[in-house]
């Protein structure tokens, strides 16, 4: 059932920290993970733009906000197998308060030694509802609508990463397509009650064109469960961690409903929302 705290399998949950919805704080549950046992991390961090999450108060100083995701992006470094990749979601600022927060954050990234490999412009299609013109038809003073995000893709230490070739899920018209930065995706409608969770669509091709089945995907920021219900509907290994035990409950029930694809070893679903001990460092 959704609701039930999962008691321990095997004695402690990080003999087994895979196929898990985990309560916790992102750093306290990476430093419990074994090191190089992650594939592909993807994630959506909070943006500190004051979005009303439960549980977390996105308003932090700048400064005091980057220097926590970097502790975030150097714990997740250990848990990385060697050439493991990270697909880091982020969103230009708002208009007036515009910060070019790729850039800090891939200026941080390099810094902690990873390798900076592409960026893919996510296009939202948001254009049709767009209403803060800045100066109407005037030089004055126009604004330039974010549109779109990015996503980072980073490595760690190589750029290959080998599979087994049967475990490749990508068709080659997706691989000619994806291979195209600008991916045009609509943004999530279907919002379960968070308020900013990312489309599957836009998962799906991260996950086909930068992992093979069987491989372990990880979300520390996981909100709904987009990620792992994306990793258990094509096959893959799925963690799942976020903060919130609200957010936690709905991801175990998306993810129990994501069929996985037939003819791959099954990909079992969460057994209901493991409790990590340790404080939530965010938390207010
Ligand atoms: C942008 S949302 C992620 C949404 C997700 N991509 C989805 O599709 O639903 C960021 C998430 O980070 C979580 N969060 C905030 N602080 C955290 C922390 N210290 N550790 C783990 N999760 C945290 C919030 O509860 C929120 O769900």
């Amino acid at each position: 059932m959704a609701g039930e705290r999962a008691p321990d399998r095997d004695g402690p949950w990080t003999r087994e920290p895979f196929d898990r919805v985990v309560r916790g704080d992102a750093i306290a549950v990476l430093d419990r993970l074994p090191a190089e046992s992650v594939h592909l991390a993807i994630t959506s961090p909070p943006y500190n733009v004051g979005i009303a999450y439960a549980g977390y108060a996105d308003d932090r100083a700048h400064a005091e906000y980057l220097a926590w995701l970097a502790r975030v992006w150097a714990a997740l470094h250990r848990v990385l197998v060697p050439g493991g990749r990270f697909a880091l979601n982020v969103a230009p600022t708002s208009i007036k308060e515009f910060r070019p927060i790729h850039h800090e954050l891939a200026h941080d990234m390099r810094r902690l030694g990873y390798i900076l490999r592409t960026e893919i412009i996510w296009y939202k299609q948001t254009m049709g509802r767009r209403t803060a013109w800045g100066s109407w038809r005037s030089p004055a003073n126009p604004h330039i609508v974010p549109s779109w995000e990015y996503v980072l893709v980073f490595s760690k230490g190589s750029w290959r990463l080998d599979g087994d070739r049967a475990a490749i899920d990508i068709t080659a018209k997706e691989f000619q397509s994806f291979s195209d930065g600008f991916w045009s995706i609509p943004p999530e409608r279907r919002r379960r009650g968070h308020p900013a969770p990312f489309p599957s669509a836009l998962i799906e091709r991260l996950a086909k064109y930068y992992s093979y089945q069987g491989n372990v995907l990880l979300d520390m920021f996981g909100g709904t469960g987009t990620v792992a219900a994306v990793a258990r509907s094509t096959g893959r290994h799925y963690l799942h961690i976020d903060s919130s035990a609200e957010y936690c409950e709905l991801a175990v029930a998306r993810i129990r409903e994501a069929a996985p694809p037939r003819g791959t070893p099954p990909i079992p679903p969460p057994a209901g929302v493991t409790e990590a001990e340790g404080p939530v460092e965010s938390a207010p």
